[in-house]
């Protein structure tokens, strides 16, 4: 991480304001639909993504590991939430983690940008490592981290300031060069939201609809360039057309960044990933693989009976 610039306390405080909601509504009942896997078996077109029966199956576009979690264990206080996580996820493409409520899919998601250092009860144990580096290690600054690994929330949080001061706030804060009115349209361009808004930037990002103001949540976290993207539970809040755009953006997102995604909507993870990480109570995670063999042939029974709904 030698390219990382030194943080100021400025860029400290301000850093936590980009995500200032940590987990603005963990309980995510209202995606608690019943979405088991069968509409994973209907073909759709979407988007630039040959599929097969349902599947995701833009495997060439998956590379190799870039994180790779070795033995995470997380605790809040006396309450372990992970245990032994070891898994690699690849290179681009899209890794969906499912499970159900409060089996540690935050948590773990949480781990790959340090934001449960933001957390006092939480501590965390293990190496974890972006390109190759560990970022718990003691010359990582976890701000420069988050420059890397962009999040967007459940709930879209845009700050009460315009779409454009939106997406060009981490530029600001962390000191991006280049010409920012170019980087804040490309941003806005690839969050397929340009065209909505592009004649005014000027107005408040709260004026904007909810799937709106998640894509402007997305365009302020790939401004700075990030090479993972943590998605938690992005559209479950959103209604099914703004769902289906969010989708289809995580799909061409793909393509240049490494997505991690948090779902509870099985179709979801169904559709757009090309891996899938199974986290059950306990805080395990029980099986990772192909999201076809996942859905079709799992190996694991509990993952099986999870995924047909026999519980979860
Ligand atoms: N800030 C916190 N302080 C204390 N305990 C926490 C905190 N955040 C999460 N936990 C606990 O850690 C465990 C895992 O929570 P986490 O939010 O990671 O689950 P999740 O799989 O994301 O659940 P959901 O699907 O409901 O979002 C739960 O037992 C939860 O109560
Ligand atoms: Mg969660």
């Amino acid at each position: 991480m030698t390219d990382e610039t030194v943080t100021t306390d400025e860029s400290v405080s301000t850093e936590s304001e980009i995500t200032p909601e940590i987990d603005p509504d963990p309980a995510s009942a209202s995606d608690l639909e019943s979405d088991q896997p069968s509409a994973a078996t209907t073909s759709t077109d979407r988007n630039g993504t040959t599929e097969s029966a349902g599947f995701n199956t833009t495997e060439s576009s998956v590379g190799e590991a870039i994180i790779e979690a070795r033995d995470i264990n997380v605790w809040y206080d006396d309450v372990q939430a992970l245990t032994d996580i070891t898994m690699d996820i690849p290179e681009q493409g899209v890794t969906a983690m499912i499970g159900p409520s409060g089996c540690g899919k935050s948590t773990f998601l949480r781990c790959i940008n340090r934001m449960n250092d933001l957390i006092d009860a939480a501590r965390v144990d293990g190496d974890l490592s972006l390109a190759g580096k560990n970022v718990y290690d003691s010359d990582v600054d976890p701000v420069a981290l988050r420059r890397r690994v962009g999040m967007v929330f459940q709930k879209p949080n845009p700050f009460p300031k315009s779409i454009y001061d939106n997406v060009a706030y981490g530029l600001k804060i962390q000191d991006v060069d280049g010409d920012h009115d170019e980087i804040v349209e490309n941003a806005l361009r690839k969050a397929a939201l340009w065209d909505e808004v592009s004649g005014r930037l000027d107005e408040s990002g709260l004026e904007l609809s909810g799937g709106q103001q998640q894509r402007l949540c997305i365009a302020r976290a790939i401004a700075p360039d990030p090479e993972v993207l943590l998605m938690d539970e992005p559209a479950s809040a959103l209604d099914p057309v703004a769902t289906s755009q969010i989708e289809d953006l995580i799909d061409s997102l793909a393509e240049e960044y490494t997505v991690v995604i948090v779902t509870h909507n099985m179709q979801q993870a169904a559709r757009i990933s090309d891996k899938t990480a199974v986290f059950l109570t306990g805080g395990e995670l029980v099986e990772f693989d192909d999201t076809q063999k996942i859905f079709e042939n799992p190996d694991n029974q509990r993952v099986e009976d999870y995924i047909t709904g026999k519980f979860g």
